[in-house]
C-alpha cells in the first residue's frame, strides 16, 4: 500500500494506473477506523483492480464549537488496517494541501479547539465552495448549519483528484448518501455511488469513530437507539403508518432507556428527505442525540408496499 500526501502524488499514480486500464473504486473517510469503514475498503477491493482511501478530517464541515480539535487520529493504527484489507493506496492530505488559503489560520480550527476558520464562520479569504441548498438545512444540517456544504466541497475536491469509477459510501450517514448522489447528479460527476449498510457492534450500536468518545455509562445506554429504531420499523411493518406516532415512541424509548438529549427524530421520505406524515413507500427513520457530548446518529430505511 503507498501512502500519499500530495495531490501532485496521487494523480501522477492515478495516470499510471489508468494507462494500465485498471478499474478506481473510492472511500472517503476522516480516519480512526473501524469495522464500519473497513466493510466499505472491502467492498472496493472486490469490486475494483486498485482501491484509493483518503484520509482526511476536513475542517470545512466542522462547526466553530465542534469536535475538530479532538476528533480521534491515529495514522499508524488506520494504515495497519487500510494496508489488511488490501487498500492499494491511502491519500493523507494535510489541511494545506487540501486548502491552500488555510495557511496562516491554521490555529484557529486545528490544534488550539477554537474556531474554525471555515464553516460557520466567514473566512477572511474568498474561496470557492459546494452549496447543497435546501436538503442540507434539514434533518442533520439543522443543528450543524454548513456541514453538508463542507462535505459536498472536499469530495468533490476529492473526486476531482482521484478520478474514480465508484465511489463508496456508508447507509450510517444516511443524509450524506442522499446530498452526495445529488450532487453527482445535478452536477455530472463521472462517478457511480456505491452504499453499504451499516456496520453495527453485537449490541446494535452503529459503529462510529466518535464511540470512543463515549463513557462506559454512555456506551451501555447508547444501545437504546438501535433498539428504538428496530422497535419503530417493526411497528410499521405490522402496520403503523402515522409518521408523527412513530417518532414519539422512539423519543419515549430514547428518554425512558437513556440520559441522553434528542437532536432530533424524523420520518422523511428516502429519496427527498421531506417530512412524511402517512408512511408509504421508502421511508427513513433518522435520528440525532447526544450523551453528553458525544452527539450520535442512527438510521434505519423500512420499505412499505401498498399502503
Ligand atoms: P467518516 O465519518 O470517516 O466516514 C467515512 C465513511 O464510512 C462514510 O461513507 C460513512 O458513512 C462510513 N461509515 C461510518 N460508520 C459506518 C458504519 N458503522 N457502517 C457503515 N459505514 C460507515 O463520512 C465522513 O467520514 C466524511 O463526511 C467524508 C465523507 C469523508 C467527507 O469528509
Amino acid at each position: 500500500m503507498k501512502i500519499i500526501k500530495t495531490k501532485k502524488g496521487v494523480q501522477k499514480e492515478i495516470a499510471r494506473l489508468r494507462r494500465q486500464g485498471r478499474s478506481i473504486g473510492f472511500v472517503p473517510t476522516m480516519g480512526y477506523f473501524h469495522e464500519g469503514h473497513l466493510s466499505l475498503m472491502r467492498q472496493s477491493v472486490r469490486e475494483n483492480d486498485v482501491t484509493v482511501v483518503s484520509l482526511f478530517v476536513n475542517p470545512t464541515q466542522f462547526g466553530p464549537k465542534e469536535d475538530l480539535a479532538r476528533y480521534p487520529r491515529d495514522l499508524g493504527r488506520d494504515s495497519r488496517m487500510a494496508r489488511e484489507v488490501g487498500v492499494d493506496i491511502l491519500f493523507v492530505p494535510s489541511i494545506e494541501e487540501m486548502y491552500p488559503e488555510f495557511e496562516g489560520t491554521r490555529d484557529k480550527g486545528q490544534g488550539t479547539g477554537k474556531a474554525c476558520a471555515f464553516g460557520r464562520v466567514p473566512c477572511p479569504m474568498s474561496r470557492v465552495t459546494v452549496k447543497v441548498g435546501p436538503i442540507g438545512d434539514v434533518l442533520c444540517g439543522a443543528s450543524r448549519p454548513g456541514h453538508f456544504d463542507g462535505v459536498a466541497t472536499v469530495v468533490v475536491k476529492l473526486l476531482n483528484i482521484v478520478t474514480p469509477d465508484v465511489m463508496y459510501l456508508g447507509e450510517k450517514d444516511a443524509q450524506q448518501v442522499v446530498v452526495l448522489k445529488k450532487v453527482v447528479k445535478d452536477m455530472d460527476l463521472p462517478v457511480r455511488i456505491r452504499t453499504c449498510p451499516i456496520f453495527r457492534e453485537p449490541d446494535g450500536l452503529a459503529m462510529s469513530s466518535r464511540n470512543v468518545y463515549l463513557s462506559p455509562t454512555e456506551r451501555e445506554e447508547a444501545v437504546v437507539l438501535s433498539r428504538a429504531l428496530r422497535e419503530a420499523a417493526s411497528r410499521i411493518r405490522s402496520g403503523e403508518r402515522d409518521g408523527q406516532r412513530i417518532i414519539s415512541e422512539i423519543k419515549k424509548l430514547i428518554l425512558e432507556g437513556a440520559h441522553a438529549s434528542i437532536d432530533y427524530v424524523s420520518v422523511v421520505d428516502a429519496v427527498g428527505l421531506s417530512p412524511v406524515r402517512r408512511i408509504s413507500g421508502n421511508v427513513l427513520i433518522a435520528l440525532a442525540a447526544r450523551f453528553g457530548k458525544t452527539r450520535l446518529i442512527d438510521n434505519i430505511t423500512v420499505k412499505v408496499h401498498g399502503q
